[in-house]
């Protein structure tokens, strides 16, 4: 299948576009990235996506300005390429091509902008039956709160998750579970739900900020607050969030059967809140 894509102002075939191998991502990972998607047509949180890429940028001190044409840049490939009404974007932005290779950067160099379309794979199964995650440790930098393409230890933890059949591999830093390899992680004690605070060590997930709005709107209590991975156990249900994985209930971490293996009730009410908002 032959599909469009973006590629610094023009829409070109995806076999056709070719990158420098001196691109700064190509060498060093020197780039940012979002994934977005739609629902019925029209963006979730957009504006959220934005912003965070405008910290990443500025986090890398990497020059972009076209912020406002991202929205019609993302319709314009939902169109050529017929894929519709919903769909998800990749938006990827590199600091550049500079020759030859140093670790410090010039401070003249174009972004080399690039992003495509997809359809939105179903994941109805996952999100009605739940899903099995491994523990693994986190081997990633300290400024996960940068959503730069710099992903290899998420890649090696997601891998050993594929390779158990898991959907997603939890993170743990030194004694305290983090986020997912792609996703934030909750769990939920005493109809209390628990994630890990923003900070260096996460990434600030647009459906976590979305679920913890649901949960103080509905009064479900909840906390920012890390959850220990030796006590994981002794915690009711767990979900995990991003924007593809949407909610989905964790059924089983490692060999570890969750409850009855059923998604939990608190998971479940929070996902009906999920859905119920963007309908
Ligand atoms: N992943 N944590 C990490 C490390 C992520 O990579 C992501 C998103 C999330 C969830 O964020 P959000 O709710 O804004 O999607 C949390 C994207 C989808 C990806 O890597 O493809």
């Amino acid at each position: 299948m032959k599909m469009l894509v973006y590629f610094n102002g023009k829409f070109i075939s995806h076999e056709e576009i070719k990158v420098s191998p001196f691109d700064r991502a190509f060498l060093f990972s020197d780039s940012v990235y979002e994934a977005l998607r739609t629902y019925n047509g029209k963006f979730f949180r957009l504006d959220d996506h934005l912003k965070r890429l405008k910290f990443s940028l500025k986090e890398l001190d990497i020059t972009f300005n076209d912020f406002d044409r991202i929205g019609e840049i993302c319709g314009n490939l939902s169109d050529i390429n017929s894929i519709k009404p919903d769909y998800t974007v990749y938006l990827q932005i590199s600091r550049g091509v500079s020759f030859p290779r140093t670790h410090h950067y010039e401070d003249n160099l174009t972004p080399n902008v690039f992003a495509y379309v997809k359809l939105i794979k179903d994941n109805s199964k996952e999100i009605n039956d739940g899903v099995k995650v491994i523990l693994e440790k986190d081997l990633r930098w300290l400024r996960c709160d940068i959503k730069s393409t710099s992903l290899l230890p998420a890649v090696m933890a997601n891998q050993k998750a594929f390779n158990s059949s898991a959907y997603e591999a939890v993170l743990y830093r030194d004694d305290f579970i983090t986020e997912g390899s792609h996703t934030n992680f909750f769990a939920v004690k005493n109809n209390k739900v628990f994630t890990a605070p923003l900070s260096n060590y996460i990434l600030d997930g647009i459906t976590r900020k979305n679920v913890l709005e649901l949960c103080k709107e509905n009064k479900i209590d909840f906390v920012e607050d890390y959850i220990k991975a030796k006590d994981f156990k002794k915690f009711d249900e767990f979900f995990i969030t991003g924007t593809t994985t949407e909610v989905t209930p964790v059924v089983q971490i490692d060999d570890w059967i969750v409850g009855d293996g059923k998604p939990g009730s608190i998971t479940c009410k929070i996902q009906e809140l999920f859905f119920k908002a963007l309908r």
